[in-house]
């Protein structure tokens, strides 16, 4: 093969997994009466056949049980503290005069001293001024990076590897100067300012490239055996693990800084970032609010319902998001011992808010609403209340307690209108 030819390919290969998922859009399934009848796995009952009835059952037995099933056969285990050592956090700048003299923002990076092939991630910090107490904080991950999500111009551009978008100025896989703040819409830093909310957010791709061959430079590769990341095993952990690994370190910092009340952390994230965030919280139980926005497969939709995207799709055109062996279940979501009200499950009994777009069918907004519907047993062991209701409710119509849904107007997206709610249901959450 000519060697000019070799990364005309690559570049090929890389856009295959959103190209392809794009394209089987137009022929998925989106007719209610096609679904297949399926059974649901049993929550309540261990391997071994007892059936947990008390909240002590459930966190001594079952819980890890399911956390475990999790890593083996979706998103693979994070791999243990012994592997990644010494935690660096260094803050590196200090802003008292943001968003017009309303919020303190920072910079913290964040690296492993042990593995300095990562090139660690940049942490953006905002907190609100004059609160008078630490705030709590929204912890999330940003698809563009932190010059994306805030619109200060003196917010450094990230000089990490983009996936190429003409439309948000993305050229040659790098942010340019006309991306800043493309991605502001979703993240309202002064409204979540001036509800006395903090925010914390990095650019995911800071943990490495998302590509199926990212996990061969970024800090999977890092932490891999021998470094030099030449194997994948089942088992092993997925793209989403390891953005989720980003944001659990985001919390040990924001255990040290006196700006944030890290009792009061709310997990937020959209699309496969909320795949990310279902995952962080079911791991982290410092989260203590979890937030999915249009988290959809491999989130909160019911993996055996064949509506929208597919176990099929997903691992075909994303398997690097995953552990290896959740591929084998591709049309075989039966024989998969977990489904996705098991996710939602292991929030228990913190509080949990999923959310859907009425347009967005592809993420299957009733199997969103129905995996928080089915893991409401184990909520009300701790006497814990869900939905509220039985039926998925009428559009913009948010319901629910320590479960919350709302599937609102529009496309996949973070709106206000989220925002509003989640705003919303941190406080009512933090305020108990
Ligand atoms: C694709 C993919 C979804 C994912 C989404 C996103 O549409 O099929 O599973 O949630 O990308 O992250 O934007």
């Amino acid at each position: 093969m000519s060697r000019l030819l070799i990364p005309a390919l690559m570049t090929t290969a890389l856009l295959l997994g959103e190209d392809f998922a794009e394209a089987q859009q137009k022929k998925a399934n989106y007719d209610e009466s096609q679904i297949a009848p399926y059974t649901l796995p049993d929550l309540l009952q261990t391997a071994t056949g007892k059936h947990v009835s008390t909240a002590e059952d459930w966190t001594q037995l079952r819980r890890p049980e399911i956390l475990a099933l999790f890593e083996q056969h979706v998103y693979g285990k994070t791999p243990a503290p012994s592997t990644w050592g010494k935690v660096d956090f260094k803050v590196t700048e200090v802003k008292k005069d943001a968003l017009g003299g309303k919020a303190t923002r920072k910079f913290i990076h964040i690296s492993l001293p042990e593995h300095p092939a990562w090139k660690g991630m940049e942490v953006m910090l905002y907190t609100p001024n004059g609160l008078g107490k630490p705030a709590p904080c929204f912890v999330g991950p940003s698809f563009g990076g932190n010059h994306a999500v805030s619109t200060e111009k003196d917010v450094p551009l990230s000089t990490r590897w983009m996936r190429p978008n003409k439309e948000k100025n993305i050229i040659d896989n790098k942010a340019t100067e006309e991306s800043r703040g493309n991605e502001s819409s979703r993240w309202p830093l002064e409204m979540i300012i001036a509800q006395g909310c903090a925010v914390a957010t990095y650019y995911y791709g800071d943990i490495e490239p998302d590509h199926a061959d990212g996990w061969k430079e970024g800090l999977r590769a890092a932490l891999s055996k021998d470094g030099a990341a030449t194997e994948w095993k089942d088992g092993d952990w997925g793209a989403i693990g390891a953005w989720s690994w980003g944001l659990q370190r985001i919390a040990d910092y924001l255990e040290t800084d006196s700006d944030v009340n890290a009792k009061q952390l709310a997990v937020i994230g959209h699309s496969r970032l909320g795949k990310t965030s279902l995952w962080t919280g079911a791991q982290d139980q410092r989260f203590g609010v979890v937030i999915s926005n249009n988290s959809g497969e491999g989130g909160a939709a019911i993996m055996r319902r064949n509506f929208g995207e597919t176990t099929a799709v997903i691992t075909k055109a994303f398997p690097h998001w995953f552990t290896k062996t959740y591929t084998s279940y591709s049309n075989n979501e039966a024989s998969c011992p977990i489904d996705k009200h098991m996710l939602i499950a292991l929030a228990a009994p913190r509080a949990i808010y999923i959310a859907s777009a009425v347009e967005d069918e592809w993420a299957d907004p009733k199997g969103e609403f129905l995996s928080g519907l089915n893991a409401e047993p184990v909520f009300a062991l701790f006497g814990k209340k869900g939905y509220g209701v039985r039926e998925q409710p009428a559009i913009d119509t948010p319901v629910g307690d320590t479960i919350a849904y709302h599937v609102r107007t529009g496309k996949h997206d973070v709106t206000s209108y989220d925002w509003e709610q989640y705003l919303k249901f941190v406080k009512r959450h933090f305020e108990k």
